[in-house]
């Protein structure tokens, strides 16, 4: 929280008076919280605010905005497990949990996406861990996947850091979670 002496001390000119104001707006996320029906715009909004490079990887090419508010306003929030952190009013990071099918049985598929004023902050760690732990209450048996270009670095470390198996798969990376192995202290 900026003091408002930074605004009116002395010495203290232009320059430092719009950092302090910048930082006072600039507010921590919330707590990670589940979306539901009434967030479907929100949704979009952060979808839509995402930079073209952004969109492209988390929808793997498939982001034009018609297909994304299509399926923004199609998701059935009681059947899919979306949590997201919010500034104010905007989401700034999402992860989704679809149903899904990996190796032939039920699954669910796990992908994520930050705004990039507040990349590099730890965002999208703290939620994939929260969807994994979320996945693993619903379904202790049920594995999660999770699809990402082979150039994203951010989302491989991410994988790597929480222990998914990785493998390539057409031209992707696939990596598997299994909860029961992470609720049985089998991975740390
Ligand atoms: C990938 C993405 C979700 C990462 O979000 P983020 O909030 O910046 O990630 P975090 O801050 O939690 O970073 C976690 C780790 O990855 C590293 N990391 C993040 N972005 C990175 C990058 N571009 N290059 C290298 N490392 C990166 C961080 O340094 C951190 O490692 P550390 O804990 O050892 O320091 C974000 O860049 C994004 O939204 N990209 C577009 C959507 C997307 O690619 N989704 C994935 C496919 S579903």
């Amino acid at each position: 929280m900026v003091k408002f002496d930074i605004l009116h001390g002395q010495g203290a000119g232009w320059p430092d008076r719009l950092t302090a104001v910048r930082q006072w707006f600039r507010r921590r996320p919330g707590p990670v919280f589940r979306l539901s029906e009434q967030d479907g715009t929100r949704l979009f909004l952060h979808y839509a605010t995402l930079p073209v490079a952004d969109r492209h990887q988390r929808f793997h090419g498939r982001s034009p905005y018609g297909l994304i508010l299509e399926r923004c306003q199609n998701i059935d929030f009681n059947e899919a497990i979306i949590l997201g952190q919010k500034v104010g009013r905007r989401l700034i990071g999402v992860v989704e949990l679809l149903p899904s099918m990996a190796d032939d049985e039920p699954a669910y598929e796990l992908a994520v996406s930050v705004l990039p004023a507040w990349q590099h902050q730890g965002v999208a760690l703290a939620l994939v861990q929260a969807a994994l732990n979320h996945a693993a209450q619903v379904d202790p048996l049920r594995p999660v996947v999770l699809f990402t270009e082979t150039d994203n670095q951010g989302m491989l470390r991410i994988c790597r850091k929480l222990k998914g198996k990785g493998e390539l798969m057409g031209g992707e990376y696939r990596f598997l979670f299994r909860p029961s192995l992470r609720r049985s202290g089998l991975v740390a």
